[in-house]
């Protein structure tokens, strides 16, 4: 039986963030609203000399380095931003040159809001399923920036960090059976950023309804993929990882699941339905994106990467619901059939010590930071030593002759 999937998940997590309680009382809004109403409690700051490129790769070096796998065995590498640095060169490309990836690999970058390094993640089981005799590995990043507007309604949900994944047959942390995934895709204008600007342009209320409705139908088409009968498709599912701009999205999500899954239930039998199963199979995901923020294209994977290392040894075996959301708007959702025998993978993570040995900046360090233009000469050698550190393995230095540098 062919068994394609991620045989194993590196993450990097930036070593700066700013206390949501800091940006609260610099905006004057009461802290309660980041904390509680929107559930995030810091967001990972990107200084200047990191980038979607530097990200991806200190993802995928990490990775690499746990697997043991020789650049040279990597056939397809993905990676998926909404933060490129480049219109025409990939971030792939980049990559490619840092981590000494051979030439016979195809190498591309997609680009579709948050939903695209799943695009990247199916695309990659489906050419390893085709080439089942070939044993062929694709690697695949998804690495962004999240940014927003000064002082606008998008600011407390900012983060940056990357995921990179092993997608092989065999796999040793989970199996997609892609046939099954429920899809939903639909033109709207939810969140957007033309050409020429830094920061999007959101409808953030209704971005929120286009999630919902997205996610309402993904998951029908899942249902009825299977043969699941509306109503009784959450108690297939041990664990379930929603797109996560920010904690309080996930609430609303699987407020919106039980509703929309179980309208025979009366209203109070659906609030208990909603408080248990939140508890036991969304709650244990938020880790991520209640520490570092949106991380748009990995968020849900860091999603992944919060349940493994909330629930250890807990996951294996289990069934775990992935909902993958980008504006504009493309979804998906599928199921992860987790294997057993995931201690090591989950510690070569080293999740929490990434988020551990983080540092605080100052309102006035963020500002100072996010205000500088990506052409300023933004490496100073002094500020980068002083901060070296054992995770951020490569630089940005600048550019030479219009090309970016790195070490
Ligand atoms: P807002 O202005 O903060 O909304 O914008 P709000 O005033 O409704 O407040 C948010 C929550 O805080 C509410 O709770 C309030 O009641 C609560 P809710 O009703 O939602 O449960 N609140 C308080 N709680 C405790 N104490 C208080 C208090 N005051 C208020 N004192 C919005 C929220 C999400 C619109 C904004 O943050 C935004 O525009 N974010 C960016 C867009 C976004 O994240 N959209 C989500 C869906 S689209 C998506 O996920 C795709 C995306 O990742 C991009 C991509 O695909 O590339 C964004």
């Amino acid at each position: 039986m062919i068994d394609v999937g991620v045989s194993d998940i590196a993450i990097y997590i930036p070593q700066f963030y700013l206390p949501h309680d800091e940006l609260a009382e610099a905006r004057g809004i009461p802290p309660e609203k980041f904390r509680e109403g929107l559930g995030n409690h810091k967001m990972a700051i990107l200084p200047n000399w990191e980038d979607s490129v530097t990200m991806a790769a200190n993802a995928a070096a990490q990775l690499l380095e746990k697997t043991g796998t020789n650049p040279q065995e990597i056939h397809q590498l993905v990676v998926s931003t909404e933060s490129g640095v480049d219109h025409s060169k990939p971030v792939a490309s980049f990559v490619q040159g840092l981590l000494k990836i051979g030439s016979r690999c195809r190498i591309y970058e997609i680009k579709h809001a948050c939903y695209g390094g799943t695009a990247g993640i199916v695309t990659s089981i489906d050419w390893i399923a085709r080439n089942y005799g070939n044993s062929k590995k694709a690697l695949v990043i998804m690495t962004d920036v999240a940014r927003y507007g000064f002082g606008s309604p998008g600011e407390p949900t900012q983060g940056a960090g990357a995921v990179a994944l092993l997608v092989e047959k065999n796999p040793r942390l989970l199996s997609v059976d892609t046939r099954t995934n429920g899809i939903f895709s639909k033109d709207v204008f939810d969140f957007w950023r033309p050409t020429g600007h830094r920061v999007p342009i959101v409808d953030g209320k209704y971005s929120v309804a286009c999630y919902l409705e997205a996610m309402e139908e993904a998951v029908s088409h899942f249902r009825s993929n299977v043969g699941i009968p509306r109503g009784r498709l959450l108690e297939h599912l041990d664990y379930i990882l929603y797109h996560m701009p920010f904690t309080g999205m996930a609430r609303k999500a699987h407020r919106h699941f039980v509703d929309t899954e179980h309208v025979d239930l009366g209203a109070e039998a659906r609030q208990d339905l909603y408080t248990e199963t939140f508890r036991a199979k969304v709650e244990p995901g938020l880790l991520g994106a209640r520490e570092v923020g949106n991380i748009y294209t990995g968020s849900v994977y860091m999603g992944l990467a919060s349940l493994l290392e909330t629930e250890q040894d807990r996951v294996e075996g289990k069934r775990v619901g992935v909902f993958s959301y980008g504006s504009g708007c493309g979804a998906e959702f599928f199921l992860c059939q987790m294997k057993t025998g995931l201690s090591e993978i989950i510690q070569g993570m080293r999740f929490q010590e990434q988020l551990d040995r983080r540092k605080a900046v100052t309102f006035e360090q963020y500002v100072q930071w996010y205000s500088r233009s990506g052409a300023e000469t933004l490496y100073h050698p002094a500020e980068v030593e002083a901060h070296k550190d054992p995770f951020t393995q490569f630089t940005f230095i600048g550019f030479k002759d219009h090309k970016r540098q790195y070490v």
